[in-house]
């Protein structure tokens, strides 16, 4: 009876991997669309692992060890640069739009704002805006999720390059030693100063508005512009940072929880490459870009998950919505490649507005 409900757990969390993928494409991809984070921009560069690391060694992790790179910034849910929101910043392990030894997927705030399959799919369901502010109705079911929220949004941040980027979810980490780990990984500004765009606490106890501003100024690109500024004086650099949790015998699910970020007094973060980009990549080579948490060596794996409440599914759904992206690509062929959206702020057609790409 036991093996009959694990396998229909395992069937349900791959129904439902397979259904929503499904949904991305006809409601997304179809329309020239990332799922989320489509408001970007990307340049190239290296990634050098520490001479030095504080870390166990690593076959893949190697002190000194040096890759070309792609850096993707984007803006996670308007075409708008000025808007409240998270922030993202996307890095591959090679100069390549999707092929690479190792991707990683970070967002600004420490947690998620859904850990479990079943609970992102409720968040994903919420889209609709009440006073301003989407996914409404699961922040009143799921108080935590409108912390992580609060948590992750950005308000007129300076610079892509003066935040800090999370990847929340765990994920292997197999040394030479063979002991078992869990690592979760950062990328901060080379300084480590103060991170730019954050909203007291005290300002959000209403919660925040995502409609851009009345008689908003600043331009809808001046995230995306900044950077490329920032660019053209020279290189921008940022340290990678990581963070360990070695496995234990009946460990409790809860180190898996995206939601819950892992103390940083027993869990240290530990510099683990120099990150540099120097050159801006064109609009359509950016939305040329795909990246997977499923591209990494078994070392840094993810970690299997068992059903649609397991904290792991989170990734494995990630994993599993690569045709969405595809299907992105194809339609790009099919029907050009996406257009510039300039006139945004004007569009009231509807409350949500579809996200799409600001360039000038
Ligand atoms: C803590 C959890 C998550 C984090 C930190 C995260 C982060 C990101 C980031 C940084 C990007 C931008 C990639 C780019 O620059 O092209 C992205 C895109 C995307 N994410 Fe997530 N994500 C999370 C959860 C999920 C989940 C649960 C799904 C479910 C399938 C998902 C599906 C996608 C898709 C489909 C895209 C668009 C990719 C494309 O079309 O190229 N993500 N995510």
């Amino acid at each position: 009876m036991k093996k009959l409900k694990e396998l229909f757990d395992r069937g349900l969390l791959w129904a439902a991997a397979k259904f929503f993928t499904l949904g991305l494409i006809l409601t997304r991809s179809l329309f020239k669309l990332r799922m989320s984070h489509d408001n970007g921009t990307t340049a190239i560069g290296t990634v050098k692992i520490v001479e030095n690391p504080r870390f166990p060694a690593h076959d893949f992790l190697q002190a000194g060890r040096s890759f070309k790179c792609r850096l993707r910034h984007a803006s996670v849910s308007y075409p708008d640069d000025a808007v409240i929101q998270v922030r993202a910043a996307s890095l591959k392990f090679a100069d390549s739009r999707y092929d690479s030894p190792f991707d990683l997927e970070l967002n600004t705030g420490t947690i998620s704002l859904f850990w479990t399959a079943r609970n992102f799919l409720e968040f994903a369901q919420a889209k609709k805006m009440t006073q301003g502010l989407a996914f409404s109705a699961y922040y009143d079911k799921y108080p935590t999720g409108l912390e992580a929220g609060k948590e992750g949004i950005r308000k007129y941040p300076s610079s892509f390059s003066r935040l800090y980027y999370y990847s929340q979810c765990a994920q292997l980490f197999l040394g030479k030693d063979g002991v078992k780990r869990y690592v979760k990984f950062r990328m901060i500004p080379e300084d480590r100063g103060e991170e730019s765009g954050i909203i007291p606490r005290k300002d959000l106890e209403n919660r925040w508005s995502e409609l851009a501003a009345p008689g908003e100024t600043l331009s809808p690109n001046y995230l995306k512009q900044e950077f490329a500024d920032r660019i053209g004086l020279g290189p921008v650099r940022y340290h990678l940072q990581l963070q360990l949790h070695t496995a234990e015998e009946n460990e409790s699910p809860e180190i898996f929880n995206c939601n819950v970020a892992w103390d940083e007094k027993s869990h240290p973060w530990m510099d683990a490459a120099q990150v540099e980009v120097n050159r801006l990549l064109s609009l359509d080579e950016n939305n040329l870009m795909r990246f997977s948490v499923g591209l990494a060596p078994a070392s840094l794996g993810i970690i299997p998950s068992v059903s649609i409440d397991d904290y792991n599914s989170i990734n494995y759904l990630r994993t599993h919505a690569g045709a969405a992206k595809t299907a992105r690509l194809f339609f790009y062929k099919i029907f050009g490649m996406p257009k510039p959206v300039t006139n945004w702020r004007d569009d009231t057609s509807s409350e949500r507005r579809p996200a799409r790409i600001v360039q000038k």
